[in-house]
């Protein structure tokens, strides 16, 4: 399926990453469950060092995307390359190709028995052969990163939700992976510890991370994200940067769905002063800087 004005992406010259082949790119992408079309012809591609922000209604297929990318799911038409290499080659190896992706979901699933440091470090032991101590050296460095170093022998559950999500993005991390992949990674979180989540996020997408991230905090996409793609009933219905998606979308749905969320171009395009979501004490202050006067936070917040 065209992309419509989505088409402006390969006119733009300043696109992250642009002068070397994409890490990912799909290419008419779909994927039917009996007779629903979750994905109906999807495409669009990932530079490497891009945050790539997928946004759009619940339903819109972002989801099913993410998990065909990292061949969770088959696709039944259409072609999802990773480096290059189509994902549903017979030569593929799944088990490798995901091992290059990182991927963080809404509920972290970290593993109950195991330490901070033991969900951290298991995963280069066990899959990539790695010595025990040079394991949970790397852990450390890793629980430093996102700030929990004092929790490292903590099990899970002694832990908030934004902890135990920064826990699962230093495991994901802890695989060297070549992207990392964001299902809605603070949707589950109190409102007080989205903040250190993002800031976490942001901090990686500074380092040169290549990041795809599906998430309906706005301000994170339009203030960390490279390039927005805005899906709509299994369709990329706009994609472009922040500013365009945002400030000037072309697609009347995307207005639709951004206003719904309580966005207005008008309000962004002035820099509105910055205040904090809620007066929390000891967060991060990322979360502060995200926010703008009068966005309603969370769409399931302010959704009428
Ligand atoms: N395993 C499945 N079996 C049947 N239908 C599915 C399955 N997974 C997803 N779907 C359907 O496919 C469509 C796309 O779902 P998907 O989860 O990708 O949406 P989404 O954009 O991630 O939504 P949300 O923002 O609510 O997470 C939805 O209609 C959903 O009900
Ligand atoms: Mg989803």
């Amino acid at each position: 399926m065209a992309v419509g004005p989505g088409c402006l992406a390969g006119k733009l010259a300043s696109r992250v990453g642009a002068d070397a082949a994409p890490i990912l790119a799909f290419d008419g992408v779909a994927k039917r469950y009996g007779t629903l079309q979750a994905l109906a012809g999807v495409s669009f591609q990932v530079n490497r060092g891009e945050v790539v922000c997928l946004i759009g209604p619940s339903g819109s297929g972002k989801s099913t995307l993410l998990r065909c990318a990292n061949a969770l799911e088959g696709i039944d038409a259409g072609r999802i390359a990773f480096d290059g290499v189509g994902v549903d080659d017979k030569a593929t190896d799944v088990r490798k190709l995901r091992r290059r992706m990182g991927m963080v979901f809404q509920n972290f699933e970290l593993f109950p028995h195991l330490t901070v440091l033991g969900n951290v470090a298991v995963g280069p032991v066990t899959v990539l052969g790695m010595q025990r101590n040079a394991a949970a050296a790397r852990a450390m460095d890793l629980l430093r990163k996102v700030g929990l170093a004092d929790k490292a022998q903590q099990h899970p559950a002694a832990l908030s939700g934004g902890q135990q999500q920064r826990v699962a993005i230093a495991r994901a991390l802890a695989m060297q992976p070549d992207v990392m992949l964001f299902d809605e990674p603070t949707s589950a979180l109190d409102p007080e510890t989205i903040g250190e989540v993002l800031s976490v996020m942001k901090r990686l997408a500074d380092e040169g991370m290549t990041m795809v991230v599906v998430t309906h905090e706005m301000d994170f996409a339009k203030r960390v994200g490279n390039w927005v793609v805005v899906f709509d009933r299994g369709q990329v219905i706009e994609q472009g940067p922040p500013r365009q998606i945002f400030e000037r979308p072309t697609v009347t749905r995307t207005r639709e769905f951004l206003s719904h969320l309580g966005w207005h171009g008008e309000s962004l395009a002035t820099e509105a002063p910055l205040v904090e979501r809620q007066a929390t004490a000891g967060r991060d202050s990322f979360e502060a800087q995200l926010i703008p006067t009068g966005s309603g936070g969370h769409p399931g917040a302010d959704a009428p």
